[in-house]
């Protein structure tokens, strides 16, 4: 289902959503994960900081359980099936003692490219914040100057009915955002 949008916008754009019917069978190719990495690595960041760190696991390895731990019960359930997990963690202060002020702006910046390049490669992608930062860093043993930030979890899109009750409903439910009216205060085109 297309993004309703005044004008046309890129593909990608109006198509993509955030899924949690995941195959469960379904693995992901290291050039694929490789892409989706180099397209958060290329993504624009305050002074180019660069603030992001990346923790990756696929399912079955060891990095992908313990991000997986770290999740709160609902984003397990599905979650789970995703062929990948990765968190991003934040570097909070430069090199040289100052504070990274705009870190999570700058994550932010590093996923949307991450996704994006994702549902290019016909993968698909679902950030999570739904989960416990103390468990991520104890589980993953996160050095003390990195920030636990944000969960996505990749893979390839199942059909709905692999879910069930509240999951289903969210699945197939129309997407909804504010209107332009709404979110430009001051100079909306005509
Ligand atoms: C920062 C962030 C955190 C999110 N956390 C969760 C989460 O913990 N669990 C979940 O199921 N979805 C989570 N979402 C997905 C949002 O609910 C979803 O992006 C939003 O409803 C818009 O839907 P769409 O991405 O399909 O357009 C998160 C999204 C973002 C950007």
């Amino acid at each position: 289902m297309k993004a309703e949008t005044s004008v046309p916008v890129h593909e990608i754009i109006a198509t993509r959503r955030s899924p949690r019917s995941f195959n469960e069978s379904a693995t992901i190719g290291d050039h694929d994960l490789l892409g989706i990495l180099e397209a958060a690595r290329w993504a624009p960041s305050a002074f180019n900081g660069q603030p992001w760190r990346f923790f990756v696991g696929k399912r079955g390895d060891q990095t992908f359980s313990q991000i997986l731990t770290s999740l709160g019960e609902f984003n397990q359930k599905w979650a789970k099936n995703a062929s990948a997990l990765i968190l991003v963690t934040a570097k909070t202060t430069k090199s040289d003692g100052s504070i990274h002020a705009d870190y999570q702006f700058d994550c932010g910046l590093a996923v949307g490219q991450l996704v994006v390049e994702t549902h290019h490669r016909g993968l698909i992608a679902h950030q999570m914040t739904g989960f416990d930062k103390t468990i991520a860093q104890k589980e993953l043993s996160i050095p003390a100057e990195l920030v636990p930030v944000v969960v996505i979890a990749i893979g390839t899109q199942d059909v709905p009915e692999k879910l069930s009750g509240p999951l289903l409903e969210r699945e197939t439910a129309k997407r909804e955002r504010l209107s332009l009216e709404e979110i430009v205060l001051k100079g909306l085109p005509s």
